[in-house]
């Protein structure tokens, strides 16, 4: 694990941009913050896709298809905390179908937090945790033959690059069988006054979050950035609907990585990329699911339209 996150520093940080991945933020202190943004007023993400998961189950459920005769899988891809999930696990239960709930996370915390917050309140569920990058657990999907529902919310999608969320989705729909479902949580385009402030809260817990892999990168890989001479940089193009984060270099430096054994040279206000999230319309989820076998059954919306859950059948 080490030595790849050395590995991956190594790369990102040799190419004539610098980037980072954002799968890196998850350790135990970037989990803590991310529930904390999660809570905060100007991350409207959450706030919206709960509103779509409290008032529209009963048509998400009519549109999943759920046969109460046979027993299926729920399968969850990077779970988070399981406040939206227990909405539908809630009114499942209420229409009496069958299922083992699995959710998969790559951060073993977020798991345990998960199970036990999801079994407090609906204590007759079937869980199934699997710790694991979620490209990696799909082909073990195709070692059971009960349908499934697949959930991949929170706009989580948004962190791939179009590219890379096509070959995904390919990938995905390749290890379900005809009629297994997904259902996929988008943020959607809009106005950068709104967008910004949710990658720039006033309370500096999202910069916290971006920082944290300059003390991850000292802590696991013993480097020594300076971590007061970087700043947490956020974009957002209005047009293309592409948000990304960056920390940005506050001077001409050089930092050594003593894992990697180099030293890398940084240039006043030269940026290293740690995230993508994309913002999303119907143009643009057609666009990714136009080479795979999916279809989409239906989009359900917030009230201000800011976010949207695709149920997508797998044909
Ligand atoms: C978990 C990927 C959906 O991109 O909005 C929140 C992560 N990063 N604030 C997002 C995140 C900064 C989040 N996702």
């Amino acid at each position: 694990m080490i030595e790849q996150f050395a590995k991956d520093v190594d790369i990102g940080f040799s190419a004539q941009e610098k980037t980072l991945s954002s799968k890196y933020f998850y350790n135990k202190l970037g989990d803590e913050l991310f529930v904390k943004i999660m809570n905060m007023p100007e991350y409207y993400l959450t706030r919206a896709e709960l509103e779509i998961f409290t008032q529209k189950t009963t048509e998400m459920i009519e549109h999943l298809e759920l046969d109460s005769r046979r027993h299926f899988e729920l399968i969850e891809l990077g779970a988070g905390d399981g406040t939206k999930t227990k909405k539908l696990l809630a009114a499942m239960n209420a229409n009496s179908v069958s299922y083992d709930y699995i959710p998969i996370d790559i951060s073993s915390n977020a798991l345990e937090t998960l199970v036990a917050n999801v079994s407090k309140d609906l204590p007759n569920i079937s869980i199934k945790p699997r710790q694991g990058d979620y490209f990696e657990c799909l082909h073990s999907l195709k070692n059971s033959d009960h349908p499934k529902v697949v959930l991949f919310l929170g706009s989580n999608i948004g962190n791939m690059p179009d590219d890379i969320a096509c070959q995904f989705l390919q990938h995905l729909s390749d290890n379900l069988n005809a009629h297994d479902k997904l259902l996929l949580g988008v943020d959607l385009i809009k106005p950068a006054a709104i967008v910004l402030p949710a990658y720039n809260d006033k309370k500096g817990i999202t910069c916290a979050f971006n920082l944290n892999l300059l003390q991850r990168m000292n802590d696991e890989l013993e480097a020594d950035f300076n971590i007061e001479a970087f700043e947490h940089a956020p974009e957002y193009d209005e047009v293309s609907g592409v948000a990304k984060s960056y920390i940005k270099s506050k001077c001409e430096q050089e930092v050594v990585i003593k894992a990697i054994g180099k030293t890398y040279h940084f240039s006043a206000g030269e940026k290293i990329q740690t995230e993508i999230s994309r913002k999303y319309s119907d143009k643009i989820v057609n666009d990714i699911i136009s080479d795979t076998e999916f279809d989409v059954v239906t989009k359900m919306t917030d009230n201000n339209n800011y976010f949207a859950d695709y149920v997508l059948n797998k044909k």
